[in-house]
């Protein structure tokens, strides 16, 4: 028999199955120094909007009107809902530059200029309107309609759409939306593990509905030029392999198979990859340091504008902003520099796709005039791994000849999940990243608070971090990345990054001797604020009260001379040598031998060795104090050959060290 629910069971029930749905909220703002103007177009607005009548609206929709346009830039920085602006031109002085200011505060937001007969300013980035025949009705659907473009998800919607149709499969992937797995006695779990939709939005490029990463026509185009609108490019093309990819992709693009490319010695590794598949000369701009804290920074400004001076043949210049520690560039001026000696700039912005969508960020390496922009754009906004864009703004594009070389790396079966989720994460950053922002800047800044009243763990400021070579750089550091300065706290960062995860459920995001670093993303929450603060509060007590002194790890030696070009030292005949002779001293056999990989200890992920590179002692002192030493730094690129260390060189010599000899 069936129990008769108790009437809280029945209002349980009823909260359960009617949820309350709410539209998110905007607001638009209409502009004029004309009273009767402006109160008469608002009230007429704010009726209409009272009324309704749109069938299938995307948010609810408040009207305001403001005098003057200081107060509409206060409100830009206080009101993340304002998505529309309506600017009236017969009464304020100069829209353009109104325009200009309030987009320097919030990109996103759409503008309509009321202009007069005969009066038409030109300004690409807003819609005209006619001042003397504004029907409100019209005004306000065109309102609605900017809004909803910008709320639109054409390829994640067409992927819904399609799920939602149940079709068939007949075509790959094999799994067949989860068929192949949803019965089985032996993979069912991972099926139920991961949820049917995973299963459901895995499809075939034989979906023509869903367009072609590789040749968009329709609804990837159509959410790749919603983000180039989002991000302030030219061009946007998705990436499904990560900004990995996306490096190697724009040096390919640039360089061809050969040409110089001046690129800072603390890149990411796809960018010494990129040099070895595309034949560039490289010249290694060596990275800052801050010795206390082991963090490597920004390449000074006297260093790229002496390398720009110095090599006048570059093609190519390849900066990181912001760095994984938050560092970035003050780029204006030397994009500048680099332009006028005729060096196209990519700017690896891996760990700066939100900077755009708040003034706080600003100004971002496409504001500054870089010609390419690489962007994890799922590092620190909301799309899967793997997902990433490349902007563009170079005013000598062939897209032509980028579409082949973008394709060439492509897989011809990309995950359309990924795709959804750069659409999806443009829609986030367009309708609320301002918001979400203000949110994260205001967790950090509690973090901050917080963690230094422990008295043992301190936040770092950009001048503890900042080496002092860069002091007049302008340098700045973004306010989501924490580095924690764990010097007081009596014991090492790897024993604090252990307990944080065995006694608090923790993971942070890396450590160098003395740090621990975090970041602060749109996915955190404030009870993941408070779990942090209360643990490093319990720690704090716990741990002993004698600091210990730790020592910090050799300073990474300079990339030393380049002999030879990457591609040629990396698909040469070379030769293993080991590390050590039998003495476990270095191998003296290797000094002034030629590297034919790169050899990076990570962290802090920067190479000591790229191809080409003469091997100098003081890398190799380097090399051997890490890897006999217990810092727990792995070293990518060494080999490893019946318990010993091997390094490949180039050439294939009969030196009695020599242990096995390949030839590519
Ligand atoms: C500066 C930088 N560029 C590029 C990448 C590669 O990005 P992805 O993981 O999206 O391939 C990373 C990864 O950590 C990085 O730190």
């Amino acid at each position: 028999m069936i129990p008769t629910p108790t009437p809280r069971a029945i209002l349980l029930t009823r909260v359960l199955i009617v949820p309350e749905h709410r539209l998110p909220s905007c607001h638009a703002i209409i502009v004029s120094t004309d009273d009767a103007w402006r109160d008469t177009l608002c009230q007429r607005l704010v009726e209409l909007e009272a009324r309704g009548g749109e069938e299938h609206p995307c948010c609810e929709l408040s009207i305001s009107a403001l005098a003057t346009p200081d107060l509409l830039l206060e409100q830009a920085r206080a009101d993340g809902a304002l998505q529309c602006v309506v600017l009236d031109a017969a009464s304020l002085t100069d829209v353009t530059a109104i325009v200009t200011r309030l987009h320097r505060v919030r990109s996103e937001v759409d503008v309509f200029i009321a202009v007069s007969p005969g009066q038409a300013p030109a300004d690409d980035n807003a819609e005209l309107i006619d001042r003397d025949d504004t029907r409100a009705e019209i005004l306000l659907r065109r309102l609605r309609r900017a809004i909803a473009k910008r709320a639109s998800t054409p390829f994640a919607d067409t992927l819904r759409e399609y799920i939602d149709g149940a079709r068939d499969a007949w075509h790959t992937p094999g799994h067949s939306s989860g068929d192949g797995l949803r019965e089985s006695p032996w993979v069912a779990d991972f099926y139920r593990m991961m949820g049917e939709h995973v299963f459901n939005a895995d499809l075939s490029v034989s979906v023509q509905e869903l367009d072609s990463l590789l040749e968009p026509s329709h609804v990837i185009h159509a959410a790749q030029d919603l983000a180039a609108d989002a991000f302030g490019a030219k061009h946007t093309f998705f990436v499904t392999n990560g900004t990995s990819m996306a490096n190697k992709v724009i040096v390919q693009h640039v360089l061809g198979n050969s040409g110089k490319m001046l690129v800072d010695q603390a890149c990411h590794k796809s960018v010494h990859h990129a040099a070895i598949m595309s034949g560039a000369d490289p010249v290694y701009l060596p990275a800052s340091v801050n010795e206390t804290f082991g963090l490597y920074g920004p390449v000074s400004k006297k260093t790229i504008y002496d390398a720009i001076a110095a090599h006048p043949d570059a093609r190519l210049l390849v900066l990181t902003s912001c760095s994984y520690d938050g560092f970035y560039y003050d780029l204006e001026p030397i994009i500048r520099r680099a332009h006028a000696a005729g060096i196209k700039v990519l700017v690896d912005e891996a760990w700066y796709a939100h900077g755009y969508f708040h003034p706080d960020l600003r100004p971002c390496a496409l504001e500054c005039g870089a010609d390419y922009v690489t962007q994890s754009t799922h590092k620190m906004l909301s799309a899967f791994s793997q997902a990433s864009m490349i902007h563009v703004a170079d005013p000598q594009f062939d897209e032509s000849r980028f579409r082949e070389h973008l394709n060439m790396h492509t897989s011809t079966s990309p995950h359309y999940g990924l795709i959804a989720s750069l659409d999806v994460a443009r829609k986030q950053m367009s309708m609320e990243g301002f918001t979400r922002l203000e949110r994260c800047i205001t967790h950090a800044r509690e973090l901050r608070r917080g963690i230094s009243q422990t008295e043992r763990f301190r936040v770092l400021e950009l001048e503890d971090m900042l080496p002092d070579s860069l002091k007049d750089d302008g340098v700045r550091l973004d306010p989501t990345k924490l580095t924690i300065d764990v010097s007081r706290a009596g014991c090492s960062a790897r024993a604090l990054q252990k307990a944080l995860y065995e006694k608090h459920s923790i993971q942070v995001e890396k450590i160098t001797h003395n740090t621990l670093s975090v970041l602060v993303t749109l996915g955190t929450t404030q009870s993941k604020v408070l779990r942090l603060l209360n643990a490093l509060r319990s720690l704090a007590r716990e741990i002993p009260e004698k600091p210990l002194r730790l020592q910090p790890p050799s300073v990474l030696p300079a990339i030393g001379d380049i002999v030879a070009r990457p591609r040629e030292a990396y698909f040469g005949p070379s030769e293993d040598l080991p590390l050590s002779d039998e003495a476990h001293g270095i191998n003296s056999g290797l000094i002034g031998r030629t590297s034919a990989d790169q050899v990076v200890p990570y962290p802090p992920g920067i190479p000591v060795l790229v191809p080409g590179q003469r091997i100098s002692e003081d890398v190799l002192d380097y090399l051997l104090d890490l890897y006999h030493g217990d810092s727990g730094i792995e070293l990518h690129g060494l080999m490893r050959h019946e318990g010993r260390a091997m390094l490949r060189v180039t050439g294939n010599t009969d030196d009695e060290h020599s242990v096995t000899a390949s030839t590519d």
